[in-house]
């Protein structure tokens, strides 16, 4: 499994690299497919409500309306359809992207588990609507969904009578099947937007907006395309004639040609084990349990900075318990959280300069604490002058050399910016370098956004105006580069002499 998802990052991290390059970091749409998959939800959602409008919902006029607004009204309504359905596609794609790009970057293991099942009905739902959708046009294509389908369907054992007859010719077509459709092509939508909200309870401020550029630039190519190649119907549906030839859209309906040399019952049961194989996924192997961050009340003020920055809605605010004069504490919810770290670098009791009693902030990793990382920090800086503090994930395995020291944190949002000053003031280090994931995608969501935020002192707890800027870098590279992270710190180095020559 491991070298599976090892060449899964390592293709999508080249694939990426070409993206990166035209579209800059923080715009790649990579690092935010799941933003996007909203965004082409809501595009979906819009135009369906504009196209209800002069949608027929009876079968024998449902294809003159789709008619009249692929044709009569191309500007506004053609244009919708367009929209709705290469917006639908665009769905499909993203998703699949998310969903690999989520296994590659080990996302859905241990705690982290419930964004990845409550997905999988989600990728069930966007199926169930797009294909129900198709049917509603009752053209040749929406005919030859019709019939699979429900011979599909018959294979269940759950009909008393054969579904599909109602599909066997023009005098046995009843509108019951086509009226459920339409049913199923409103509601389906409203409850998938319920799954999607479940999909990110378990992150605070997920990120369900692309960025800007990216936003517009998406919705402009999907204009143009639906201007330049409007979605048309193909002919109307006649159940005595079989139809010869469809045009197809493989991203819906790619599964139907198997029905041709699959039986039904036994696709069922393929569809059936990929979904459990895909639901047992985030348990192989099972991930290694990691404690959970603890809370120390002795040093807590109940100044909620944990509770803002925990990126897996992880900590709760609760009235306070030990009679101290402050009004809340924080409780950690051991099942959502991941150990990130984050909550101890945004904790203002952190701090290396502490002198009174052992060093234990309000709260902390027990296995990764903040004093044994000042031990760290001060043992053996001597002939360290460049002290690198990088996450787990990074590639920084090949940057300790002469001079350079590697500190490795299971995010670098766990750092405190105290350790900055800390390590500059007390001459541990002349160049302190921040080494963690590409901006907008970091492996534990929030980390990379928030030390930017503290270290430009515009976020609690804000790096002290004594920290020498020049003498902090920031590198934020995807996984996957150890050139361009050595030639970040032989820059940082080159930089740090001049500094000192001056
Ligand atoms: C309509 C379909 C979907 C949408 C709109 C969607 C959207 C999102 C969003 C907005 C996030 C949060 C990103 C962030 O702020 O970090 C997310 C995370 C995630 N999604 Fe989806 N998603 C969809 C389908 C799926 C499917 C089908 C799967 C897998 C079966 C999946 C697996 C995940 C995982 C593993 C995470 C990350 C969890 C973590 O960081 O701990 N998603 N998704
Ligand atoms: S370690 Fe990370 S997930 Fe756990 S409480 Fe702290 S910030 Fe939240
Ligand atoms: S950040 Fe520290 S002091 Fe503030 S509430 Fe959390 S544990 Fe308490």
């Amino acid at each position: 499994m491991e070298l599976i998802k090892r060449a899964l990052a390592r293709a999508f991290a080249r694939f990426e690299a070409v993206f990166e390059y035209a579209f800059g970091q923080r715009n790649t749409p990579f690092a935010c497919l799941g933003a996007l998959g909203w965004y082409f939800y809501w595009i979906v959602a819009a135009t369906g409500v504009y196209l209800y409008i002069f949608f027929d919902t009876g079968i024998t006029d449902a294809y003159a309306s789709v008619e009249y607004m692929t044709h009569d009204q191309w500007y506004a309504a053609g244009v919708m359809r367009s929209l709705h359905r290469y917006a639908s596609d665009a769905l499909v794609i993203v998703v699949v992207l998310h969903i690999f790009r989520e296994f590659a970057f080990d996302r859905l293991r241990g705690r982290r588990f419930f964004a990845w099942l409550t997905g999988l009905p989600l990728l069930a739902f966007i199926y169930i609507c797009g294909i129900s959708g198709y049917w509603l046009v009752w053209d040749q294509l929406a005919q030859y969904i019709a019939v699979a389908t429900t011979e599909w369907l018959d294979t269940l054992p759950v009909f008393g009578e054969p579904i599909a007859n109602n599909f066997l010719d023009s005098t046995t077509l009843g509108g019951r099947f086509f009226t459920l459709m339409v049913f199923i092509h409103i509601f389906g939508p409203l409850f998938m937007l319920l799954l999607m909200w479940i999909h990110i309870q378990r992150h605070s401020g997920a990120k369900v907006n692309p960025p800007r550029p990216l936003a517009i630039g998406t919705v402009g190519v999907l204009v143009v395309l639906s201007v330049v190649f409007p979605a048309v119907s193909q002919a109307p549906a006649d159940l005595d004639v079989v139809p010869a030839e469809l045009g197809f859209d493989w991203f819906y309906l790619a599964g139907y040609p198997l029905l041709d040399i699959v039986p039904g019952g036994q696709l069922w049961l393929y569809i059936f084990a990929a979904f459990l194989v895909l639901a047992v996924l985030p348990w192989m192997p099972p991930a290694k349990r990691v404690p959970a961050a603890a809370v120390n009340l002795e040093n807590c003020n109940g100044c909620t900075r944990c509770f803002d920055d925990c990126p897996f809605s992880a900590i709760n605010m609760v009235p306070r318990t030990d009679g101290r004069a402050y009004e809340s504490e924080p409780v950690v919810n051991v099942n959502q959280c991941t150990s990130c770290g984050i909550c101890a670098g945004a904790c203002p009791t952190s701090t290396p300069f502490r002198r009174s009693g052992p060093l234990q902030p309000g709260i902390e990793l027990p296995h990764r604490s903040i004093a044994d990382l000042r031990d760290e920090l001060v043992a053996g800086t001597e002939k360290a002058r460049v002290v690198i503090f990088a996450c787990d994930t990074g590639d920084t395995d090949d940057l300790e050399e002469g001079g350079v020291k590697v500190m490795r944190l299971p995010c670098v949002g766990m750092l405190p910016p105290s350790f900055v000053d800390f390590a500059l003031a007390r001459h541990y280090a002349d160049g302190i370098m921040i080494a963690g994931c590409a901006e907008g995608d970091c492996h534990h969501r929030l980390g990379n956004e928030w030390t930017i935020e503290r270290m430009a002192r515009r976020r609690d707890p804000y790096l002290r105006q004594r920290a020498d800027e020049r003498r902090l870098c920031l590198s934020w590279l995807p996984r996957g580069s150890s050139r361009r992270r050595q030639r970040a710190l032989a820059e940082f180095r080159a930089a740090l002499s001049e500094i000192d020559d001056e």
